[in-house]
């Protein structure tokens, strides 16, 4: 990430004095499409940000530039712009401006390394960048989690995708070496080492736009909640699928669409996965948290329904290599496989993956090696 271009692209446009934050995009090693259903999930940050340079301009009015795609927008505080990048700027103002804090107009740059649709998490680490820095422009004393929950509700209201916490949340307070468990009803969460030596994280990208994503997306989600008004009908202490048990569900199998069954057992499966990967992972057991990987992609593809062909094209590849554990990962209908791979099976895996994915689909995916970074903060240039 070139910041010294952000940076010049400031003073050209705007003049100097501007100040420089990042947030990154993340990974998640399991628990997928748990979030917003009250369970639990294990990201991370990673070496891959979206930065801002950013200045108040001392009147009511946004003057935004992208760098990336070289394109410009201006529009007032209080006023939805037509550019759907700018929306996220935006919905981060909004959201502050709900939370009843006041803050001034402002100049900014932004630009990054993040791969954009790709399933990791590009718009939580644009939508957290500007928290971040407009809380410490503003001195609006905001918490993290305040900062994450203001990402998480632009993303619901100005963009329209009712997420989870886990994006925004690992982009925010992510740990250089380290996983994020967090439990998504209570926010509690632990920070779990993770240095797995002798493994590598890779991510191959599908290059598949996950533009069914965000429909389909909202569309599991109220599956999920139906499954819950159902269950609550007997058991009214139940406010989210992570309070259902395997055997509660059973108990409706009858009476839920055989979708939403499917839909249900997914995520309260996923769950007790988690649990078993993060305990093996504490005693160092890679071999079964592999196997909870390789789980959570066959339920997300047969269960949940939210793969796609070529997402599991190359986590076969990976279990024919020898690859420790792969799944898809984030939302779905695209975006990236996340892969736990030994130094030893790496360059044979890589190297497959890329022959035959092309074979099948025409092009290579893209492959990016993971590393496990901080979370959002101030940078200083030398
Ligand atoms: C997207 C959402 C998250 C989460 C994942 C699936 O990344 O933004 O909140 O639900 O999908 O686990």
């Amino acid at each position: 990430m070139n910041y010294n271009r952000l940076y010049e692209k400031f003073q050209e446009l705007f003049g100097k004095g501007a100040t420089l934050f990042v947030s990154p995009g993340r990974v998640n090693l399991i628990g997928e499409h748990t979030d917003y259903n009250g369970g639990f999930v294990l990201p991370a940050a990673i070496d891959k940000v979206i930065a801002v340079a950013i200045k108040p301009n001392d009147t009511n009015r946004i003057r935004a530039y992208s760098l990336d795609l070289s394109d410009a927008a201006e529009f007032d505080l209080s006023e939805k712009p037509n550019k759907q990048w700018a929306s996220y700027i935006y919905g981060v103002v909004a959201e502050i401006g709900k939370k009843g804090l006041t803050i001034g107009g402002f100049d900014c740059v932004f630009g990054g390394n993040v791969p954009l649709g790709a399933g990791l998490s590009s718009s939580a680490a644009l939508e957290s960048v500007f928290a971040y820095a407009l809380n410490e422009l503003y001195q609006l004393g905001l918490s993290r989690f305040d900062m994450a929950k203001i990402g998480q509700a632009a993303e619901h209201n100005a963009v329209g995708v009712r997420c989870g916490i886990m994006d925004q949340f690992a982009s925010v307070f992510g740990q250089k070496g380290h996983l994020i468990q967090l439990d998504c009803r209570s926010l509690e969460y632990e920070l779990v080492p993770f240095d797995p030596k002798g493994y590598r994280l890779v991510l191959l990208d599908t290059q598949v736009k996950h533009s069914l994503a965000s429909s389909e997306y909202n569309v599991r989600r109220a599956e999920c909640e139906a499954g819950v008004s159902t269950v609550k009908k007997r058991y009214p202490d139940v406010q989210l699928l992570r309070d259902v048990t395997l055997e509660m569900l059973d108990e409706f199998q009858a009476e839920l669409p055989e979708s939403t069954y499917r839909r249900c057992r997914y995520v309260i499966e996923e769950n007790l996965r988690l649990l078993t990967a993060t305990a093996a992972l504490k005693a160092s057991d890679y071999v079964t948290f592999g196997k909870m990987m390789y789980g959570s992609h066959e339920g997300l593809s047969t269960q949940y329904n939210v793969s796609c062909a070529e997402l599991d094209f190359l986590v076969d590849i990976a279990r024919k290599c020898n690859v420790l554990g792969a799944r898809m990962m984030g939302g779905g209908f695209g975006g990236c496989t996340i892969n736990l791979v030994s130094d030893e099976a790496y360059d044979a895996f890589i190297q497959e993956a890329k022959t035959l994915y092309k074979q099948s689909f025409g092009r290579e995916p893209r492959v990016y090696e993971v590393h496990i970074s901080d979370g959002s903060r101030q940078l200083k240039l030398d």
